[in-house]
């Protein structure tokens, strides 16, 4: 997702600026810019695709001698990524930059119309310069204009502003998307969010509160929430940009586990209000004259879109079919013109995934694909595209990715839903509260990490583990597998619960390791009498519900169970943090297995 930086001192701005940018490259991007006021002349910079093309255009500048800056890379979600809507946005005499998305927008942007203002970008964004202005011609002060922007705005956001009338000052605003302030005893002030920008610059930080706001400029930073001023508390900051890029996790994988609430949040952003799904990406007749859903996808994205088919065809009551790329690729699939092709892919690069989206469309299907790299070859060939906003996944294993797979494809549903008709205001009404609870329900709680730490040391070993769950805990169980086999190498299966008894249960003894996904809301006892089966022949098990199971040998207790997507979100933690714990326990390097491949562009 987007990136801020900002800057308040004595050194050259714009290649600090740029610098800063550089360090956020890995969060994704498709443009960039800057803005740096020194007295009351602002000069500011854009340029779409990557730095290099921002760093051409200002090779002539330079500043000399004290100044403020800010600067963004912006990861469209509202308005194609052009120039005009890269940030930073402009006013009459302001800049903003800003992370997140402003809900209200669209009703802010016609008052703001209404009283006379012109427009220049399709973004959410450029209100908030618009509306700073015009609050600031009503009161002279700019914190208290500013101040008053922010009580209007409604959503996530990350803000940093600059104006003519505070020619020193930089205004920030956090509320929903992470931004720190960092310091130095030369006196300078720095902005980012996320501290890899930070990180030999300053030596201590302030990591902002959401409702946190303020101003800082030479004498310092002024910090406040509810209009009430508040005492910054600054931290020290590591030096060490390798620690720094892991956010102080042991791996890249256990940091994106652990970053699931916040990505899961960015995808709900702006998707989810008024009771109603809205996909800006998308149009209604996506969906005319279509009949039925045809997923493909591989590893992980392929459950993703298992998952999704259970949905697809309890509630938008459409057909929905699932397949591996490389299977569907050469079994001359019959392709008909009723059929809306999806596909899923983190890297948006997959060879087998791509190649069937290139079948589909020499078929003259309509394409859809839910990709998490924008401008990636997936994204490029697709009539439609939904973007994930995970965020660089750098973890060979897909976690984070996965949790906005499946959560675009929860809300994809319930927007077929919408316009079929086939769910009531009420049903898409609470789906749409169980999405908005998400967020908190992926958050890793320390007590639930440590135990499952704890209970690693007894699953290191065995002839087999078997994942077993039942509807849309059957994907959960193929994908539980699948990350444990990647990062531990020990051997892993998913399977419906219910067919165990056809095969499977002949492998049981104690050291076959049963992991059972026992949810409370979906065909509790039919599972339970699958796992008793299994424990009657002595087979280990680790269950992990919200019921106490008094047959299990290990037992994992989960918070919730009134949603089943909110139980199969809590239990996918579950099993990812299993699978990281057991392969930490054997000694693997956790981010690069053997033998795999974050992106694989072969067949
Ligand atoms: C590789 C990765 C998996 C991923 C699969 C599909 O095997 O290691 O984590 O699920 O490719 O990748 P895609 O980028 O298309 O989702």
């Amino acid at each position: 997702m987007c990136g801020i930086v900002g800057y308040i001192g004595n050194r050259e701005i714009k290649s600090l600026l740029l610098e800063g940018l550089k360090e956020l490259e890995y969060r994704g991007y498709d443009s960039a810019g800057i803005a740096i006021m020194q007295k009351d002349d602002i000069r500011y910079f854009k340029a779409v695709g990557k730095l290099k093309n921002l760093a051409e255009k200002t090779k002539d500048f330079k500043t000399e001698g004290f100044g403020v800056g800010i600067g963004h890379t912006r990861w469209a979600t509202h308005g194609k990524p052009t120039e005009l809507n890269a940030h930073p946005h402009l006013g009459e005499f302001s800049y903003v930059v800003h992370n997140g998305i402003i809900e209200n927008y669209q009703e802010l942007k016609k008052e703001l119309i209404e009283s006379g203002v012109n427009f220049v970008s399709q973004t959410d964004t450029e209100v908030i310069v618009h509306l700073f202005e015009k609050n600031l011609k009503n009161s002279k002060d700019p914190m208290e204009a500013f101040e008053k922007t922010i009580e209007t705005l409604k959503g996530a956001y990350a803000i940093l502003l600059i104006t003519k009338s505070a020619p020193d000052t930089i205004f920030f605003a956090r509320k929903g998307s992470p931004l720190i302030i960092g310091t130095n005893d030369k006196g300078e002030i720095f902005f980012a969010s996320s501290d890899a920008p930070l990180i030999s610059n300053a030596t201590e930080v302030i990591y902002l509160e959401d409702g946190e706001y303020g101003y800082a400029n030479k004498e310092g930073i002024k910090l406040f929430a509810n209009k009430e001023e508040k005492e910054p508390v600054k931290v020290p900051l590591t030096t060490d940009k390798q620690y720094a890029q892991k956010g102080g996790f042991r791996f890249f994988m256990e940091k994106e586990i652990y970053e699931q609430s916040e990505v899961v949040g960015d995808t709900i952003l702006g998707r989810a209000s008024n009771g109603k799904i809205y996909f800006e990406e998308l149009k209604e007749e996506i969906i005319e004259g279509i009949n039925e859903i045809k997923i493909c996808a591989c590893g992980t994205s392929y459950h993703a879109g298992l998952t999704s088919a259970y949905l697809f065809e309890r509630m938008a009551k459409i057909r929905c079919s699932v397949e591996i790329a490389s299977e569907f690729r050469y079994k001359e699939p019959l392709l008909t013109k009723d059929t809306l092709f999806v596909v899923i892919s983190q890297s948006g690069e997959t060879a087998d995934t791509l190649e069937a989206l290139r079948m589909a469309k020499k078929a003259g299907l309509k394409t859809l694909a839910i990709c998490n790299v924008d401008n990636s070859s997936i994204v490029r060939l697709a009539d439609y595209t939904i973007l994930t906003r995970a965020g660089i996944e750098k973890g060979v294993a897909s976690t984070k990715a996965f949790a906005t797979q499946v959560m675009v494809l929860w809300m994809l549903v319930l927007y077929f839903s919408q316009i079929r008709k086939t769910l009531s205001d009420e049903t898409i009404a609470n789906e749409l509260k169980a999405i908005r609870r998400i967020p908190k329900v992926v958050k890793v709680k320390d007590k639930l990490h440590e135990k499952i730490k704890r209970l690693s040391k007894r699953y290191l070993h065995g002839h087999g583990f078997f994942y077993i769950g039942r509807d849309i805990f059957f994907p959960l169980a193929l994908e539980g597998a699948l990350k444990l086999k990647e990062i531990s190498y020990l051997h892993a299966e998913g399977y419906p619960a219910g067919e165990m008894k056809h095969g499977p249960i002949a492998l049981a003894d104690s050291e076959l390791f049963t992991i059972a996904l026992m949810p409370k809301t979906v065909h509790y006892d039919k599972i339970k009498s699958n796992v008793e089966e299994l424990s009657a022949r002595d087979a280990t098990i680790l269950a992990i519900s919200p019921v106490e199971f008094e047959l299990a040998d290990d037992f994992i207790k989960t918070e919730y169970f009134d949603h089943p997507m909110i139980e199969f979100f809590e239990m996918m933690v579950i099993t990812q943090l299993l699978a990281m714990e057991i392969a930490i326990r054997l000694g693997n390097d956790v981010d690069m297995p053997r033998n795999l491949a974050k992106s694989v562009t072969v067949e």
